[in-house]
């Protein structure tokens, strides 16, 4: 299962994984490898709002999983000079605990909406105005006695994050001054960000072996770490006091991630595409009931590496397998 991968660019179940990474997280855009183009517009963004002595327009932030959305959230607070609040879609369930989150917000607070794709209909009405013009229209009691009330609030930044922009609506998008994709790292990137993780977890790792962990780690960062920690527990089984290439490798083909980062799940959806599905098109729905995953999973998951590295290539009538993927499998590639 999907919750069991080592690769797994959301967090695992032990919720230890959640808390560690809290000490891994950067806090100021200094610390924050890559990304560059989302940090130079953020920058000017945030310096020129505090030169004018305003506040931040609100940001959405949207990509795949584990690839830094939340972490950027707490550097935006930091870098405003302002507190965060956070919070997640699916939390909010009544209009009610939105008016009470955003009544206890002060000036210039950040508050960060994971999942935001995530909020209820009835929520969304009234963050319109929230947005908008700082206001808050409640309706107190039922009835013929009810009555509708106007609060002021203070000047908020909402920074909402989404690994879905597809599934938000559209006049929630519109409400957002600043919208940036995040993208996958390069093998480079995520080395960096190995030998920064390493020397606050305090080991030593030569550089090639930050390399192959990172070229292993599917683009994201939180793969990164993970694959860190556990290549450190084979060190520290072994005896060794540096995290040599040696080292990494071993521990790296022991957990079953081959040398591009695919484990067995990948490696399935592949041949499946390839042979049951002649290698595609097939649609999305039709792929994930044949691995049994759900289709988000396929889509959230899966799919963003795999195109990425131009294993899977997506066309309107469904995934394609490329030759790049029959290659890496060992099958032979027919042209079509
Ligand atoms: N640009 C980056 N530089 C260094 N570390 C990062 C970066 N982006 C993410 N990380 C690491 O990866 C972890 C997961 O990032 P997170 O912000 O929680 O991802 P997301 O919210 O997009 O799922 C963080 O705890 C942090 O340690
Ligand atoms: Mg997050």
């Amino acid at each position: 299962m999907i919750e069991d991968r080592v690769v797994s660019p959301e967090y695992l179940e032990d919720d230890l994984e959640e808390i560690e990474e809290v000490t891994l997280r950067p806090n100021s855009f200094s610390e924050y490898v890559g990304q560059n183009k989302v940090k130079e517009n953020l920058k000017v963004y945030i310096t020129s709002a505090k030169k004018r002595g305003e506040t931040l327009d609100h940001v959405l932030l949207y990509g795949p999983p584990g690839l830094g959305k939340t972490t950027l959230a707490s550097i935006i607070a930091n870098e405003m000079g302002s507190n965060i609040k956070i919070t997640s879609g699916p939390a909010i369930e009544k209009a009610g605990d939105l008016a009470a989150i955003l009544t206890n917000l002060q000036t210039n607070d950040v508050l960060f909406i994971d999942e935001i794709h995530r909020l209820n209909k009835s929520v969304e009405e009234v963050l319109y105005p929230a947005l908008e013009d700082y206001r808050l229209d409640i309706v107190i009691g039922k009835g013929p006695s009810a009555r509708s009330i106007r609060l002021d609030l203070p000047k908020f930044t909402l920074v909402g994050a989404t690994t879905k922009v597809g599934s938000l609506s559209s006049p929630l998008r519109d409400r957002f001054g600043i919208i940036h994709k995040l993208e996958l790292y390069t093998e480079k990137e995520l080395a960096m960000i190995i030998k920064r993780s390493a020397e606050i977890l305090e080991m030593k790792i030569d550089d090639d072996a930050a390399i192959e962990i990172g070229s292993r780690s599917r683009g994201t960062p939180r793969i990164a770490n993970r694959l860190l920690k556990r290549v450190r527990d084979f060190a520290e089984f072994e005896s060794k006091d540096t995290i040599d290439y040696n080292i990494a490798k071993k521990a790296l083909d022991r957990l079953e991630i081959d040398e591009i980062g695919l484990d067995r799940n990948d490696i399935e959806m592949l041949e499946t595409v390839i042979t049951k599905f002649g290698g595609g098109p097939v649609g999305l729905d039709t792929l994930a009931a044949s691995i049994g995953e759900d289709k988000d999973t396929v889509e959230d998951v899966y799919e963003p590496y795999l195109m990425q590295i131009g294993f899977l290539s997506r066309s309107p009538r469904g995934r394609i397998a490329t030759k790049l993927a029959y290659n890496h499998l060992g099958i032979e590639f027919k042209e079509k």
